[in-house]
């Protein structure tokens, strides 16, 4: 479904990204870890389209994307959710999710609201509340819900875990699973090694801008040498 072929990245002249390869299957979700700064963040960024490659191809069920910018990206159904972004502070979260749910309108429509809301019934308890006054994990939890709200073919989670108490972790781990079992295809980033393989089934180790390694969440958790080489644990 997701096909990268030899990207390149990076600001302006600094490069980051250095002929990057992988796919992601339709259904999946595929977890890239790797210590900080080696570009997890850049990577989504660019198959976004929050970042033109200066090199190779992203194609999303066979069309190209590089070219177009975000929004067009997100029409063509990527949703990437980085840094808790895109909440309304001052807008309920019911007029959150009714914002989200019009620029997915003229998507294929797979996410209702009330799908939404029983996958995440919190955010059904606090509709009233201002986007502002949710706590990190809500906050969380209502981008996510935004992010299925357009309706994505797929969706780019940055760090979802970073800053959460331990009990909210688990929740949202727990609701990661239903979103994979949903069909749904996704990348997760997370520095939390535990998250990605708790929810995906595969993972990209990233070193420095390059695929270091690819194998499944199984492998990873045994291969003591990679995870103390690229993740110093
Ligand atoms: N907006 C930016 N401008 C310049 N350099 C950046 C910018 N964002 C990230 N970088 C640099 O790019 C590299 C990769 O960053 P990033 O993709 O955020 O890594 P990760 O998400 O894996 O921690 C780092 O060296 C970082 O300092
Ligand atoms: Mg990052």
């Amino acid at each position: 479904m997701l096909e990268v072929r030899h990207v390149h990245a990076g600001y302006g002249r600094f490069a980051v990204l250095r002929d990057i390869s992988f796919d992601v299957a339709q259904g999946k979700f595929l977890g890239i870890v790797g210590r900080n700064g080696v570009g997890k963040t850049t990577l989504l960024k660019t198959i976004a389209g929050a970042l033109k490659p200066t090199q190779g191809s992203v194609r999303l069920t066979g069309q190209e994307l590089v070219g177009l910018d975000a929004s067009q990206s997100a029409r063509r159904g990527i949703s990437l959710v980085l840094d808790r972004k895109g909440i309304f502070a001052s807008l309920s979260v019911k007029e959150n999710l009714l914002l989200a749910q019009r620029l997915g309108a003229s998507r294929k429509q797979q996410w209702t609201l009330d799908a939404v809301l029983d996958m995440f019934p919190r955010l059904a308890e606090r509709l009233g509340a201002p986007g502002g006054g949710l706590s990190g994990g809500e906050q969380q939890m209502l981008a996510i819900a935004r992010a299925l709200l357009t309706q994505p073919s797929l969706l780019l989670l940055d760090e979802p875990t970073e800053g959460l108490a331990p009990l909210i972790v688990a929740n949202l781990v727990s609701l990661m699973q239903k979103l994979g079992q949903s069909g749904l295809t996704a990348i997760v980033v997370d520095q939390r090694l535990e998250t990605v393989l708790d929810t995906c089934r595969d993972v990209l180790v990233m070193s420095r801008g390059e695929i270091a390694a690819r194998c499944t969440c199984e492998e990873l958790r045994h291969d003591t040498d990679l995870m103390r080489e690229h993740l110093g644990i």
